[in-house]
């Protein structure tokens, strides 16, 4: 078909959201943060108390769960935890939750869904490897981790949020390594993807490489 997809996969805090953002904005299409729903439904595993261990119930909460995005806004249930994912209590819980098979099935599933018959850009670690395996648009943003956890740590202190450098580059570094290792769908660039290593390039930068690309195909 002729729906232009994006895929930009790559590792934690390569800034993967940030320029898919702008991306769909220069091109006007849909964005969709493929990690904000692993993140909505690990928060919702540990606000409901559950076993992140017993897979069963995790995915049984995925089936019985409602997620959606609404002007870049991720709902869960009705409810906008846009903030709630972000805390480092769920990233360092996510890629637990994001290797067991039921719940990427679930999701990918999902994201297929979400992204069929439209012009969209989706970030996240397997959108060109698994999801939109056949789009011609596929980028893998990477950087060198410390660049990647200060990018992390400069986001959430603008935001207000304390955070602790050290404990960051911990996060990232940790769930490289999960997401990297796990039997389905590992964490790895598609053969057949444009890297990008973004530790000496500006967003700006990044963004232009990418638009310049779509177009140009
Ligand atoms: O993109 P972000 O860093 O917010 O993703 C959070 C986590 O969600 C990742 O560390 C990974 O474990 C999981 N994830 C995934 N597949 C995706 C997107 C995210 O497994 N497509």
């Amino acid at each position: 078909d002729n729906n232009i997809v994006i895929a930009i996969d790559g590792p934690a805090g390569a800034g993967k959201s940030t320029v898919a953002k702008q991306v769909s904005r220069i091109l006007n299409i849909n964005y969709i943060d493929t990690g904000a729903m692993y993140r909505a439904i690990t928060f919702k595993c540990i606000k409901n108390g559950l076993d992140l261990e017993d897979e069963k119930s995790v995915v049984d909460l995925c089936k019985n769960t409602d997620l959606k995005f609404e002007n870049n806004s991720i709902f869960i249930d009705g409810q906008c935890v846009d903030d709630d994912i972000r805390t480092l209590q769920v990233s360092s819980k996510v890629s637990y939750v994001a290797r067991i098979p039921g719940v990427r099935f679930y999701l990918v599933e999902l994201q297929r869904e979400m992204g069929k018959g439209d012009n969209v850009v989706l970030d996240g670690r397997d959108v060109g490897t698994q999801i939109f395996p056949n789009t011609k648009y596929k980028y893998y943003l990477n950087a060198a981790v410390e660049t990647r956890a200060k990018r992390r740590y400069d986001e959430l202190i603008l935001k207000g949020v304390k955070a602790s450098f050290e404990a960051i580059v911990e996060d990232v570094r940790n769930r490289d390594k999960i997401d990297s290792t796990r039997v389905v769908s590992p964490l790895i660039k598609a053969s057949d993807a444009i890297e990008i290593d973004s530790t000496n390039m500006t967003i700006e930068e990044v963004v232009d490489f990418i638009v310049n690309d779509v177009r140009g195909k």
